[in-house]
């Protein structure tokens, strides 16, 4: 399998007009990258793309349609982000979710072997360890998904190891914590920031769902996409954390808000939903001796970058 470098690589983005997917094309054309984006605009913005970029709308479940445009781009990365992303539907309707984050990835797979391309799979970490792991949770942990989503992607995750180990493939999972930063939706796994800065620049307060002590790993979309740089020029297939190995609390992240927007926030509290997660972090070690990736953008920045982004009216294009 060929290995290029960043410089003269030709990529394929699925999910690349999302909101990660988007930030990574940015990066990868900075880098010289040659790009293509798939990606069926569900919840994807053509305007979050540069204007020549060349965009398909297909969707990852469409086999002969993906395998097109796969032997005409002839790709030798398939960065795949393209996703159902909301844990909450996916307990609705569990069939739907596995067609796209199981069905969707066995296709891409699939189509990857015709032309001897690489997968770079948007994996989660946040989803993916349960309520007993041991914070911060490194790959080793057993996955217990608590919802639909998780399992589906560890399943792909599955799906990738095992074509590694039929076809001598080194695709690769990244298990990503919960990713924040510009051009986020207010909805899906991390969508929290977005939604409180949101509320608390329009003059509201945020509503914290049980009494705010519960955790997470958030870690800013720009690391996000170091890591799925180097991952592509990494010479072996694997599985690694992406995440900060800290844990954040809703009432630190309100803070940490407040500060950004220079006014004291005071949150509305409603009834803790079910099935939450009460901590999660996770443990990146392994990225960053085998990656060399760390992450370099601490929450208050993060949180700050966002805010500036919510008060310029949420851009399209705002950088990160
Ligand atoms: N945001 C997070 O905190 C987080 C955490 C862990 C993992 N992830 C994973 O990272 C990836 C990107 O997430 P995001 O937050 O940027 O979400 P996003 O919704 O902004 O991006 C997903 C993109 O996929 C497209 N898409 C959806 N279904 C498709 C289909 N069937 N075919 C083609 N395109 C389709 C959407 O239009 C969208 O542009 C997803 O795989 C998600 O599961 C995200």
């Amino acid at each position: 399998m060929i290995r290029p470098r960043l410089a003269a690589m030709r990529a394929l983005v699925t999910g690349g007009a999302g909101f990660i997917g988007s930030q990574l094309t940015d990066a990868l054309i900075a880098q010289g990258a040659t790009v293509t984006v798939l990606d069926t605009l569900t919840s994807g913005r053509r305007e979050r793309l540069p204007e020549n970029l060349d965009l398909r709308q297909v969707d990852i479940t469409d086999a002969p349609a993906v395998t097109a445009v796969m032997e005409e781009i002839r790709p030798e990365v398939v960065f795949h982000l393209a996703a159902q992303i909301d844990v909450r539907a996916s307990v609705t309707d569990p069939a739907h979710d596995a067609a796209v984050n199981i069905g969707g990835t066995i296709t891409l797979l699939e189509a990857a072997r015709t032309v001897n391309a690489r997968l770079v799979f948007a994996s989660t970490g946040g989803a993916l360890y349960g309520m007993d792991a041991p914070i911060p949770s490194n790959e080793k942990v057993p996955p217990a998904p608590e919802a639909p989503y998780g399992t589906a992607k560890y399943c792909a995750e599955q799906y990738l190891a095992l074509f590694n180990r039929l076809y001598g493939t080194q695709h690769v999972a990244l298990r990503l914590g919960n990713v924040y930063g510009p051009r986020q939706d207010p909805a899906g796994e991390a969508g929290v920031v977005s939604i409180f800065l949101g509320r608390v620049h329009d003059g509201h307060r945020p509503t914290v769902f049980g009494d705010g002590t519960q955790t997470r790993d958030y870690v800013y979309v720009g690391d996000v996409v170091t890591a799925f740089l180097a991952a592509s020029t990494h010479p072996d297939g694997g599985v690694w954390n992406i995440g900060t190995g800290r844990e954040t609390s809703v009432l630190d992240l309100i803070k940490h808000i407040g500060q950004a927007a220079d006014h004291e926030v005071t949150p509305v509290f409603a009834p803790a939903r079910p099935g939450e997660l009460q901590r999660s972090a996770l443990d990146a070690t392994t990225a960053r001796n085998d990656l060399g990736w760390f992450p370099v953008t601490s929450i208050a920045e993060g949180i700050e970058r966002v805010y500036v982004w919510v008060r310029d009216g949420r851009p399209d294009r705002a950088t990160s």
